[in-house]
């Protein structure tokens, strides 16, 4: 069964008719050339926007010259009430100090440090799981949330703050349509960004709870009684070339965006890896298998081969970030092509991960790509955690806990597909089902 993709629009339409489809969704908004074509130019009277499927210039964009292609402002703007100046907005200066900062806490050995805590967050997702027809995804997102709460701050989202920040967000992502529009319609400068009212509560419910997180964690520092988990690490690190750590609101920012990058994309990507092996129980079956032969010690990861392939795979399929927006500084030519300064320039993971000039088979679920054709086409066209200085720092992280997640889940329960409840993928903050995933779960013998 070829997993589900949206309907694209027609090829031609009406810029309103763009916009009308845009609002409700970016990814059927989109004609089905882009799987094909290496590059798109979309002409609006306000601005020109470009997307880039050649793999030289996403190189170019990403890789090589990324100064020269700094994140679209535009996009960014919709996130500040909730980010602030968090790493995921900045640009420049500010950005390569923050990195400094975070990259040490996410480097090869740390992860070892977080596995206790993911593997915990397993057991408990499995220890949570419903039987019957149950929704994937919300299961998904509190699994993703546990995992983000025990590794930040050693607390499991059972905790009552943790709960509060779990229940907000959700508010928050269903409130803020706008990013949606402020990152793929930019709109002229002069227009004021409408924040609704419920939006902005929820950003300052969030960045109070969080407050309250990181200034007790900052007091248990202090007394030399707080927990080795990621917000110690960060927050004992100063900036080895200032010598500076993060301020307490230069905290609030970057805990805001782990919880908002690290939760949001893990959901999304198991909660599709779910509904793939439902709709191919060979596969399920393979991954049950590799599973039996868990263990609570890191290098059980590296016996997962196959559930690791699934979940690329998953990603491929179903990127969480679906594009990423980017702004030149400089004019350039992109294939042959003038692109005056302060374009937007769209990568999408979407399109390129089911390039048909790139990928054999495009649309299909096979994890075994991975063991052979899949590596090569990755080069040119796979990007779930984008590239280059601007990657994403969570990206070994995310790998892990996926694996893990599916292992456990799979070991423990079966998962069928229910006939007539095929989910369409619509991209939210990530690319989400629209009436979610609903599965058939029983337990194992
Ligand atoms: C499957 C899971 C994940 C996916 C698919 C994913 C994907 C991405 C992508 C595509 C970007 C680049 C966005 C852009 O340039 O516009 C990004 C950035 C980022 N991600 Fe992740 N991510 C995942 C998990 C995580 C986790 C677990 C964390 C942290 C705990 C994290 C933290 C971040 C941060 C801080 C950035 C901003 C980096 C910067 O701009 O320099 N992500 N992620």
């Amino acid at each position: 069964m070829t997993p589900p993709k949206p309907e694209p629009r027609a090829d031609r339409v009406s810029l309103w008719t763009y916009l009308r489809l845009f609002r409700r969704d970016i990814l059927s908004a989109q004609p089905a050339r882009l799987y094909r074509a290496w590059m798109a130019e979309f002409r609006t009277p306000f601005f020109r926007s470009y997307l880039c499927n050649d793999p030289a210039l996403v190189r170019r964009v990403l890789d090589e010259r990324p100064g020269d292609f700094p994140k679209s402002g535009r996009v960014t703007e919709g996130l500040r009430p909730l980010l602030g100046r968090s790493v995921f907005v900045t640009n420049g200066e500010e950005w390569l100090r923050q990195r400094r900062i975070i990259d040490p806490a996410f480097e090869g050995g740390r992860l070892k440090e977080a596995f206790p805590a993911i593997w915990a967050a397993s057991e408990a997702a499995v220890a949570r799981m419903g039987e019957g027809e149950v929704e994937v995804e919300l299961a998904a997102s509190h699994a993703a949330a546990d995992v983000i709460f025990r590794t930040l701050f050693s607390i499991p989202i059972e905790d009552r703050v943790a709960q509060a920040v779990f229940h907000e967000f959700r508010a928050y992502q269903r409130s803020a349509p706008i990013l949606n529009l402020a990152a793929f319609l930019p709109l002229p400068r002069w227009v004021p960004r409408l924040h609704r009212g419920a939006t902005l509560r929820s950003a300052r419910v969030i960045r109070e709870l969080i407050t309250g997180l990181t200034s007790a964690r900052a007091e248990a520092i202090a007394g030399g009684r707080a927990p080795l988990d990621l917000a110690t690490k960060i927050m004992t690190t100063p900036d080895p070339v200032t010598g500076t750590p993060f301020g307490t609101v230069e905290m609030v920012d970057q805990v805001a965006i782990f919880f908002l990058a690290g939760h949001e994309t893990s959901a999304s990507a198991l909660g599709w890896a779910l509904y793939l092996l439902a709709t191919h129980p060979e596969a399920q079956g393979r991954v049950a298998e590799e599973a039996a032969g868990l263990r609570p010690e890191f290098g059980t990861a590296g016996s997962l081969r196959f559930t690791r392939d699934v979940f690329r795979e998953a990603l491929r399929l179903y990127p969480p970030v679906p594009m990423m927006v980017r702004e030149n500084v400089t004019e350039e030519e992109f294939r042959g092509r003038k692109v005056r300064r302060g374009a937007q320039i769209v990568l999408s993971p979407w399109h390129l991960h089911r390039h048909e000039r790139i990928w054999e088979r495009p649309d299909a679920f096979d994890p075994d790509r991975w063991a052979g054709e899949g590596r090569e086409a990755a080069r040119e066209g796979y990007l779930p955690f984008s590239r280059g200085p601007r990657v994403c720092p969570g990206a070994g992280f995310a790998m892990l806990e996926g694996t893990l997640m599916l292992a456990h889940l799979v070991r423990a329960f079966r998962f069928e597909a229910l006939e007539g409840r095929v989910p369409v993928p619509v991209a939210h903050l990530t690319v989400r089902a629209k009436d979610g995933i609903w599965l058939r779960v029983s337990r194992r013998a």
